[in-house]
């Protein structure tokens, strides 16, 4: 027997001890699955994904499994330029480095891959759908990542673009005081408008989708919190709290503070609250609640003791519905056969005021 042969013989031996029961009980039936009947496939994404929901949609109509078409659909959010967030364009961390993280996850196999702090390569969604149809991981980070992806002929490039690096240079020149980076305003020269705007910038693509058969796929993509510490990951690669699906209840995602979501492992908290009968929207509303609840620390609460950040959550159910909520008003992406559209999500709270 040759040692693969041998090595997979000795797996399935040891899979098939371990689910001999030791006693004579029959084993419990394993749970059917939930079919639906056909549906139009629909995807929902972050409100800058009206252009990937249109893709992952047109995709599953023409018969692509929906973690493929999620994927393809974040692609043209990855490779834009203009979208500082996501992929190409992203914004550095605090060293002047481009980090992507993400994660998929597809719902008929149960199976999920995923890749943080990869540098070079604008389409992590592709590597993180490799680390799941090629490895017997889920999760792979930084050096090994980019080898990995480089082994899959992931052309490399440098993805800090000229916007994007001014943008970090004014940021390091206007972030203290006390060091040696001096602003031109400082200087005296007329400077441009800023800082708040990049002050806790996230931004991030998730995209849920579900296809006429009721299957589901999910993606989350991201360039992570501007200016972000050398080696921070947030929940975007994390399966569970960037990003979630069960093929027998729908998909979760998240956008916004990245820490929030980890804290409560949003994404898979959102679809278990599906799985006990709650609406899309009445989900995600459960787990912003949660993650106010669970916001107690005083740096990250306003003067009326909200939280201080915005955070939003996706969901599409097995049923083709979809919904999203946040902590404040905004905007989500949905695509179904009724075309691509902007609509406004729920929120907890009527504004930041
Ligand atoms: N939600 C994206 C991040 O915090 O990195």
């Amino acid at each position: 027997m040759s040692d693969l042969s041998r090595r997979k013989f000795l797996r399935a031996a040891a899979v098939g001890a371990a689910v001999t029961p030791a006693c004579s009980v029959a084993p419990a039936a394993a749970a059917p699955s939930v079919r639906v009947r056909r549906q139009s496939p629909i995807a929902v994404a972050s409100s800058n994904g009206l252009e990937a929901v249109r893709i992952a949609v047109e995709r599953m109509q023409a018969g692509m499994r929906p973690v493929d078409a999620a994927v393809a659909g974040v692609e043209v959010v990855e490779n834009d330029p203009n979208d500082n967030s996501v992929g190409l364009g992203g914004l550095p961390n605090e060293r002047g480095i481009v980090t992507l993280d993400s994660c998929v996850m597809d719902g008929p196999s149960g199976l999920g891959g995923a890749v943080a702090h990869l540098q070079n390569i604008k389409n992590p969604a592709q590597v993180a759908l490799k680390v799941m149809r090629h490895t017997d991981h889920v999760l792979l980070v930084a050096e090994g990542a980019l080898e990995f992806a480089r082994a899959h002929g992931f052309r490399e490039q440098d993805l800090l673009t000229d916007a994007s690096r001014k943008i970090w240079l004014e940021w390091l020149e206007k972030r203290s005081s006390v060091d040696d980076w001096i602003s031109p305003e400082e200087n005296g020269e007329h400077g441009t408008e800023w800082f708040q705007k990049y002050k806790d910038k996230t931004g991030t693509i998730h995209l849920g989708a579900v296809d006429a058969n009721g299957d589901v796929g999910s993606c989350t993509t991201t360039s992570g919190l501007a200016f972000k510490l050398n080696g921070r990951v947030g929940d975007s690669p994390l399966l569970g709290c960037g990003n979630y699906c069960d093929n027998d209840v729908g998909t979760g995602g998240s956008t916004g503070r990245g820490e929030a979501c980890i804290l409560v492992n949003g994404a898979a908290f959102t679809v278990h609250q599906m799985a006990l009968g709650k609406s899309p929207t009445d989900a995600c509303l459960e787990t912003v609640k949660r993650v106010a609840r669970m916001t107690r620390v005083a740096r990250l609460l306003d003067a009326k003791g909200r939280p201080d950040f915005q955070v939003k959550f996706y969901a599409t159910d097995k049923r083709g519905r979809a919904g999203a909520a946040a902590m404040y008003p905004g905007k989500f992406a949905v695509c179904d056969d009724s075309g691509p559209r902007l609509e406004d999500l729920a929120a907890l709270f009527d504004s930041r005021d």
